[in-house]
């Protein structure tokens, strides 16, 4: 579990950024892993990249039953406020694993129910942050689609190119894309198969923003949200969510709620309180 890490002095490696990624002192799960690789940045933060350069990082089962793995590790982790996932430089992911996939029947995958469980992420309560460089493309566009925060380098490329293989998104591309980027683009990409720039996914709403040294900047990002009260931030990522599934007056409703709820904790009576006294406010998570 991360918070039974073991810690070493390490020497600096290589991520998704352009540039080394120089942490520190780094906590490594004491679960091995042969497809992902887990550290501690920091404390409060759980940096996952999927590592399996030879493939692009292909998003095969037995990788996606680690990753689930490590990111419920690190959600039922108390120390930790937020998640980094990322990739290489050279690819997020480049999708499910098409030498896995190929000779699959239907009856193999409709039995199997097969990527149901890529869904898992979005059962988090902690946010998440993709960290983009280079391919994300078909699930590896969905996995980042997944996340509750995508920051890219300049070097991404998102698409799903499904189509090319004679298929579709089968990793829920096709209903987040049309939320985050509209219809019409949402159909382009997915009856072209045509990749974006960075610069282009910015310009359409589908990311936060476009970044050098993106695991640097994902990890600052995560620091500042693990900063907060555990709670508000559970909170409203809860009701941010609650907004793709509910009416408008549901989610209005919901919001107000669980605002309401929130002065039930101590964190709501140390922030408010801070700030009255002019001092940074200390959060318990309680
Ligand atoms: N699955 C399995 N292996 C993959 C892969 C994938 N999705 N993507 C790349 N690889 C492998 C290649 O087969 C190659 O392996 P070998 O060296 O053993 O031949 C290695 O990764 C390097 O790839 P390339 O030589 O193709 O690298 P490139 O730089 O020339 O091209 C690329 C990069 C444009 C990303 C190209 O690899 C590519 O088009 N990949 C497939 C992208 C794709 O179609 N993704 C969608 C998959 S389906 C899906 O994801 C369904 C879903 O919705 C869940």
């Amino acid at each position: 579990m991360f918070s039974r890490a073991f810690q070493i002095k390490t020497t600096a490696f290589r991520t998704s950024s352009c540039k080394l990624f120089t942490p520190g002192t780094i906590r490594l799960m004491s679960t091995q892993y042969e497809h992902i690789l887990t550290s501690r940045p920091n404390p409060s933060v759980a940096l996952i990249t999927l590592n399996r350069p030879k493939a692009l990082n292909a998003l095969s089962t037995p990788l996606f039953l680690e990753l689930n793995k490590a990111l419920f590790e690190a959600d039922a982790d108390q120390a930790i406020g937020a998640i980094v996932l990322t990739g290489s430089e050279k690819a997020f992911a480049a999708g499910a694993d098409i030498k896995e996939m190929k000779d699959k029947e239907f009856s193999d995958v409709y039995k199997n129910n097969f990527l149901a469980n890529w869904g898992e992420l979005s059962r988090l309560r902690k946010p998440v942050i993709a960290a983009v460089s280079g391919y994300a493309l078909g699930g590896g566009c969905e996995l980042a689609l997944m996340c509750d925060i995508i920051l890219a380098s300049p070097t991404a490329k998102f698409g799903q190119p499904e189509i090319n293989l004679g298929v579709i998104p089968g990793g829920g591309g096709s209903q987040r894309l049309v939320r985050a980027i509209g219809k019409s683009r949402a159909m382009e990409l997915v009856l072209t198969g045509r990749m974006v720039s960075a610069q282009e996914a910015d310009q359409w709403g589908m990311i936060s923003r476009v970044t050098d040294n993106v695991v640097e900047e994902a990890v600052k990002m995560a620091t500042e949200i693990s900063s907060k009260g555990q709670i508000a931030v559970q909170a409203g990522k809860e009701v941010v969510n609650a907004a793709y599934e509910l009416t408008l007056a549901e989610g209005l409703r919901f919001e107000r709620r669980t605002f309401h709820g929130l002065f039930a904790t101590k964190d709501q009576k140390e922030g408010m309180t801070a700030f009255v006294d002019k001092r940074k406010a200390n959060f318990t998570h309680l």
